[in-house]
């Protein structure tokens, strides 16, 4: 039996303790960015053996934090198996734009995740609660605005790592066994601190009502086994959807957070196309942020996607990029996804 993890700042303390001889200098950042692995002390000892062998199979007497980084990987790796993927996050909160709404629940969300230990154990609330403790969330909007992304940095934030759950993999290998694998990947995720992300939970949590099969049935057995271990679990679930019609009642009361992510709106859109500018690239010193979020009904992702396009036409034509290359990016999106232009008459053929 695994004693819960520590608190993320003594984790980080043991971690420095243990890469100090080894890193010197890189000490303190490559400590800060271990911390996010669910490792206790003995484990802790185990990564920096592997660290250096790995750094000795490279043809290196010093050990560096990435081979920290990828021996944490490995070890990580191999608890979860190949049911759950770790979920990187490149960007920071500075990167996001959220409405006002979803923003609220999001900061609730941390202030319940940071201060949960100090309410339930040490105020002693959980004398109170039946069960239910964890930090439990359902996402819901449509694709592209940012589910996922927030999911991880949440989880960064919260000192854990983020693992997805494959959970149609986990179906198909383990027929019959879906259950036991279930709970080896909650009692893990327990044992270690991990947070936990079910995407397209409307596959999986979609209304129990209809059994039209015998194979539905198992499916709702399944499902009423998933709904179990969320509701009693003490970590981190994150749960997602593009149709939060589709999921059951009885669940979303369960759940403790809720947060709609919407597509974005045309001034939340005109900070998107400018914060996904990276610093220091080239660019017109003036470019049409406020008519760009107007016109173009885009997602987030899709904004990603158009500023990347764009700077890649602003490359091949070696200019900075500026307003019209963003323009004709958006357009492309329109395009790509069969969508009419605003203003754009319909045509019928
Ligand atoms: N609100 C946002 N703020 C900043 N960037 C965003 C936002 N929404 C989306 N993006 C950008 O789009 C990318 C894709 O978003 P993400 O994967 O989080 O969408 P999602 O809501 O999980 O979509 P899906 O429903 O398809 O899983 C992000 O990595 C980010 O670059
Ligand atoms: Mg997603």
């Amino acid at each position: 039996l695994r004693l819960q993890l520590a608190e993320p700042s003594v984790r980080q303390g043991w971690w420095e303790q243990a890469l100090k001889p080894l890193l010197g200098e890189a000490t303190r950042q490559a400590s800060f960015a271990a911390r996010a692995y669910p490792f206790g002390r003995d484990e802790i000892d185990s990564v920096v053996a592997l660290a250096k062998i790995q750094a000795s199979q490279r043809q290196r007497s010093e050990v560096t934090p990435s081979d920290v980084e990828s021996a944490c990987q490995v070890l990580a790796g191999q608890n979860m198996g190949e049911l759950a993927q770790r979920v990187r996050v490149a960007l920071g909160w500075d990167d996001v734009v959220l409405a006002k709404e979803t923003q609220e629940v999001i900061d609730e969300m941390l202030t319940y995740g940071r201060f949960q230990h100090t309410v339930f154990q040490e105020h002693g609330y959980a004398a109170k609660m039946a069960y239910g403790q964890g930090l439990t969330a359902l996402f819901w909007g449509p694709p592209g605005t940012g589910k996922t992304l927030i999911s991880g940095l949440l989880a960064r934030e919260l000192g854990l790592e983020l693992y997805k759950i494959e959970l149609s993999q986990v179906v198909s290998k383990y027929i019959g066994e879906t259950e036991q694998r279930l709970a080896q990947i909650f009692d893990e995720a327990v044992a270690s601190g991990m947070a936990l992300l079910f995407d397209e939970a409307d596959a999986l949590f979609a209304k129990r009502t209809e059994v039209k099969s015998s194979n539905d049935r198992y499916a709702n057995l399944e499902v009423n086994f998933l709904l179990q271990r969320v509701e009693h679990h003490e970590g981190v679930v994150i749960l997602t959807t593009n149709f939060p019609n589709s999921i059951d009642e009885a669940f979303m009361r369960r759940i403790r957070f809720k947060a709609e992510f919407p597509a974005p709106e045309a001034p939340e859109r005109a900070r998107l196309w400018k914060t996904m500018i990276p610093r220091g690239a080239p660019r017109e010193r003036h470019i049409e942020f406020e008519e760009l979020g107007e016109i173009y009904e885009l997602t987030g992702g899709e904004i990603r996607n158009a500023v990347l396009r764009a700077a890649f036409y602003a490359a091949e034509e070696r200019r900075p990029l500026g307003t019209s290359h963003l323009n004709r990016a958006a357009q492309h999106e329109y395009r790509e996804a069969g969508r009419l232009l605003p203003g754009e008459a319909f045509e019928f053929d």
